[in-house]
């Protein structure tokens, strides 16, 4: 019987662990354990029929059968710590980054061409002591038309050319209403330059748009004359386009100016001789300019005894276009990102 007992044992525990041992996860590891050593496990078994032997053969089964135990926790214990160790690493090489891959590209963005110039204008102004300031774009026609001595009548103020809103409230077609807004709020002396969007019925094309940016620019003080004008324009555009420019005054006609002159600038690319870019002409139509119309002043209140100014106002999609010899005013507004990239 107890010889018997013995191989038993012995059997039992050179299955076990060989079990463990072939394991290949901590469930097949339990389910090992739970089927030698568990309540209903076969060394438990064994034991349960030690009942049946003698005083003397009792201790020695029962010595044998704790070293089983013993060997097939032993062999638990070791197995499962082999197998997590194994599962870490698993987990590591699964979850592994390749950090030689190249990474996903993010695109910083960068300031819009037409930004750039309004901040170059900004700078230029402000270091001549002008200071910026802004008016509404849903404006009214006394600040629009009326007070610039646009009457009643005048082709300016044309429903085909103006948006109305109502009879008296219009989307601005020129930021020249800043001016009348600066004068009624401030006292000569007044240096200011105010740019802005400006709304014209237009149809949309190469050289228009219905929306597009004006800046306005209005000095008001003792002794201010087209001389004053003159140097401001050379030195705002020679600051803008180098030394080379050559500025040409043109006599023209504005409500608001008296007198009033179109301003062109020598062709950057030809240098005047004449090119596709000036169409053959060697010059560029830039902007409208001239001294502020005494009814001007009066209607807000300044002395034109006293007083004088000039003012003028300047496209900056044109100045745009010609900085960056941009042939198409559309690419301006449609946002792509490889038109953009450019500048
Ligand atoms: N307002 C004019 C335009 O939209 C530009 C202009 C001309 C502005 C003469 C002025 C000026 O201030 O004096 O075409």
């Amino acid at each position: 019987m107890i010889n018997e007992t013995l191989e038993q044992l012995n059997r039992l525990e050179a299955e076990t662990l060989k079990a463990v041992e072939d394991s290949a996860d901590l469930n097949t590891v339990n389910d090992v354990r739970v089927k030698m050593l568990g309540k209903k496990g076969e060394l438990t078994a064994i034991l349960k029929t030690m009942g049946k032997l003698s005083a003397e053969e009792r201790p020695v089964i029962g010595a044998r059968a704790n070293e089983v135990r013993e060997a097939v926790e032993a062999a638990i214990t070791a197995q499962t710590a082999k197998l997590k160790a194994l599962g870490y690493e698993a987990s590591v090489k699964a979850e592994a980054i390749d950090v030689t891959l190249p990474g996903k590209r993010r695109h910083t963005g960068k300031a819009h061409p037409m930004s750039m110039v309004l901040d170059d204008l900004k700078a230029i102004f402000t270091a001549m002591g002008y200071t910026v300031v802004s008016g509404p774009e849903i404006e009214e026609t006394r600040f629009v038309f009326d007070m610039l001595n646009t009457f009643e009548g005048h082709p300016a103020r044309d429903e085909r050319d103006t948006f109305y809103i109502e009879d008296s409230i219009v989307l601005r077609t020129q930021t020249s209403s800043v001016q009348i807004r600066t004068m009624l709020e401030n006292k000569p002396p007044i240096a200011i330059i105010s740019p802005g969007r400006v709304f014209r019925r237009d149809e949309f094309d190469a050289t228009h748009s219905p929306v597009f940016h004006q800046c306005e620019a209005l000095v008001v003080d003792k002794n201010i004359t087209f001389a004053d004008l003159k140097g401001t324009l050379e030195t705002f555009m020679k600051r803008l386009y180098g030394d080379s420019v050559k500025l040409l005054f043109r006599p023209h006609n504005f409500p608001y100016t008296e007198p009033s002159a179109e301003v062109d600038l020598s062709c950057f690319k030809c240098g005047g001789s004449g090119c596709g870019m000036c169409k053959g002409e060697g010059w560029i139509e830039m902007l409208g300019a001239g001294v502020v119309h005494p009814q001007v002043l009066r209607n807000c209140g300044i002395d034109p005894e006293v007083y004088s100014g000039f003012a003028f106002g300047v496209g900056l999609e044109r100045i745009t276009m010609m900085r960056y010899e941009i042939d198409d005013l559309r690419h301006l507004y449609e946002n792509d990102i490889r038109f953009l990239r450019q500048f």
